[in-house]
Parts: structure tokens; sequence; C-alpha cells
């Protein structure tokens, strides 16, 4: 395999001003006041992206997701180290970078291409196939200050994934839009990895992550913390958003809690399709906390099956031991493994407070003949 993103040893700091003087007339009259003070926001970056690969970088807000893919795409410029890129790119950078508000989105799309390195002849080759990806041939010259962001998006991602880069940056704006239009997106990007180009992809949506991304990052406070395997790498950036529900919370109250076993009353976690299945999930919290608790059920090949209703199920955990029982009356679900992901979140449904992948794993027995995931039982008759 070649590697087709180097970063080696990257850090960024940015120089904040302190400002003495607060009123825009004091700041006029004493220019050079104020301290400066540096900050880091990439420390010692060093990671490798491959020829075909899809790599997620997973992290809190202000943990350097976006500072890092602009000094990827050469926007910002590192403080120290070294990125190597082998091929072209093509980046959907945050919300309206590189958009011209008073032009249309006809120019823009030639600015936007000559921004990318492309002539307006070949720009002109690939415009039908821009415009009707991104669905605005009524709004095409309409100048794009009268877009909404997701038609921004839109034009921005129909531009990136029409210049046949070799490698794809995005910076979390497939967030932006209706779900269509994600799903849209998200099919290209399926199409980018079949023919083998390298993507790199900032996303909050672990089920994206899930579902597209070969391998996933975790940067927290400007370091990387973890780079491997996307399971591995979401229930790191859970344990970490575990830490800061710690240190954030406001009521004051420590939600220090850990899912230490899930267990059936028999110890087996075989179950014939249709049957019911108990387990229960044996939690320890330090003290008193009153959120809800969430289930998932994924299949092997990490597609979700269901996950419960964040805001369906209060638990109010007390210090020491807690036992929380799930029951499932009816499993629907042909043979096969299925993982079990238990977690504890706020009450509004929001926030990771406690998380466990893999907690269990259920074997489902079935003896039919229908395939798939779910029995469906159909009824079907010639009329
Ligand atoms: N141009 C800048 N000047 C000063 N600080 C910046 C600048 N750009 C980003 N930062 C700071 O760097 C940190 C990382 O920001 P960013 O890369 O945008 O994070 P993320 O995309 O993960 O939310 C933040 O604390 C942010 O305030
Ligand atoms: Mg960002």
């Amino acid at each position: 395999m070649t590697t087709i993103i180097d970063v080696e040893n990257v850090s960024k700091q940015f120089k904040i001003h302190h400002e003495r003087h607060q009123s825009l007339k004091e700041r006029l009259l004493h220019p050079k006041s104020g301290s400066t003070e540096l900050f880091d926001a990439l420390s010692d970056i060093n990671f490798k992206v491959s020829d075909g690969e899809t790599v997620g970088i997973l992290g809190h807000n202000g943990s350097g997701k976006s500072t890092l893919l602009k000094c990827i795409c050469g926007v910002l410029k590192p403080t120290s180290g070294e990125i190597r890129l082998r091929g072209s790119l093509a980046a959907l950078l945050e919300l309206g970078a590189g958009f011209q508000h008073e032009l249309s989105g006809r120019d823009n799309v030639y600015l936007y291409g000559a921004m990318l390195g492309f002539s307006r002849k070949m720009i002109d080759g690939i415009f039908d196939d821009i415009v009707a990806f991104s669905e605005l041939d009524h709004f095409i010259d309409t100048q794009v200050k009268f877009y909404s962001s997701g038609m921004y998006v839109r034009l921005a991602f129909a531009v990136a994934v029409n210049v046949n880069p070799d490698i794809l940056v995005v910076d979390e704006v497939l967030a932006v839009g209706d779900e269509r239009f994600q799903a849209k997106c998200i099919d290209r990007i399926r199409t980018f990895q079949e023919e083998g180009r390298s993507i790199l992809l900032v996303t909050h949506n672990a089920d994206t992550v899930r579902a597209i991304c070969d391998r996933a990052i975790v940067l927290n406070g400007g370091k990387l913390i973890a780079d491997g395997e996307v399971q591995d790498s979401l229930r790191i950036f859970r344990e970490y958003l575990l830490g800061s529900a710690v240190e954030h919370d406001r009521t004051g109250v420590q939600a220090n809690i850990s899912i230490d076993a899930v267990t059936t009353p028999s110890g087996s976690f075989e179950v014939r399709n249709g049957a019911g299945m108990n387990f229960d999930v044996e939690i320890t919290s330090e003290s008193a906390y009153s959120g809800n608790f969430v289930m998932e059920v994924f299949t092997r090949s990490g597609l979700l099956v269901s996950r419960s209703d964040a805001q369906g199920a209060p638990v109010n955990l007390t210090p020491g031991h807690n036992r929380v029982s799930v029951g499932l009356a009816q499993i629907p679900l042909l043979d096969g493994v299925y993982d079990i992901n238990v977690g504890v979140v706020d009450h509004h449904g929001s926030t990771v407070i406690a998380w466990r992948e893999k907690a269990a794993s259920i074997q489902v027995i079935y003896d039919g003949r229908e395939g798939g995931i779910v029995e469906l039982s159909p009824s079907i008759r010639q009329q």
C-alpha cells in the first residue's frame, strides 16, 4: 500500500492576543497594548493514510479537527512538522469557506474549481454534472448569499466530488442539509471508496464512522490520543466524553459511573428467534445520578439493528452498586451473532456519561428460511 497522506510531527500554535484596552477608540490609541499568548491547537501529530483508505477523525469541539484538516489542505501552515500528499486533493471545509457571497452559484463553481487548481475549460466539461448532483438547477444563477446552509453544502460537495480528486477531505459539513441529500453524499463517498480513493472525514456521527470508515483517529486537546480500529476509537472517544462530563457537570454531582458486566439469569446468551430474553446490567456509580439507560444492537458487520429511546428509560443510580434489568419480549432477529452496547446518558439523552461497547453478544438461533437480519413473516397470497 502506498502512503497518500503523511502527517509527521505536526504542531500548530495560534497567537491569542489579550486586549488590555477594551474600547475601539482605546485600541486605536494603544495598538500594541495587551499581551500575546501562544496556544497549542495541535501538538506533535503523526499519522498516515494509505491508498484507498477512509479515515474518520473524532474529537470534541475545539480538539483541533478543523485545524488539522486545514493544515492538510494547505489553508494553514503548521508551526512545525511536515505534511506530504500524493495526488490531487479536494476539500469540503467549514461551511461557506471558499464561497464569494455576492457571486452566483455558477460563478462560485468556477471560482471554487480554480481554487482546487482546475481551469475554466475543465470545469465547463463537468459543470452539468455538478449542477445535477447539487440539484440547484433553478438557483444556479442566484447569488449564493440567498442560499441556505444546506444549499451551500450541496454545491460545495457537488464540486468536490466531480473534480475527481485522489483525496477527499470532508469537515463535518455532511451534518448540514436534509437526510436524503446526506444519504446521496454517503453513496457518492462509497463510490469514491470503490474507486480506491482516500478519504479523511470529520464527523460527530458514530453511525457514519461505523458505516464508512476503515479506521478512526481521536483528537483531544490538540493531541492524537488514538489511531486504530473504528470500534476502539469510538470507545476511547466516548471515554473522553465521560471524562468531560465529569468535569463539566454543573450540578456539582460527580457522575463517575462504570458499567461492569452484563449477565443473564441462566448465564447463556443464546436465544431462539421469536423467544424473549432478559439480561441484567451491573453498574457502579460513585454518587447518585439520574439519567437514561440506552442500549444498541449491532450486527457483526457493524450495522445498527436498533437503538433504544435515549430519553425513554430513566434510571436513578445510587452510590455503589446498581442493577438495570433489560427485557426483550420477542426477538425478531434471524440467526447470527449480535453485539450489544449499553450506556447511561444524561436526562436530555444527549451526553454519554458511561458507555460499554460490546458489553455482551447474543447468539440467535433460527430454523426458518427467511434471509437477512429480521423476521418479517410476510403473508403472501396470489389474488
Ligand atoms: N485562527 C485561530 N486563531 C486562534 N485560535 C484558533 C484559530 N482557529 C482555531 N483556534 C482554536 O484552536 C482550537 C481548535 O480549533 P478547531 O481546529 O476549530 O477545533 P474542532 O474543529 O475540533 O472543533 C480551538 O480552541 C480554537 O478556538
Ligand atoms: Mg471544526
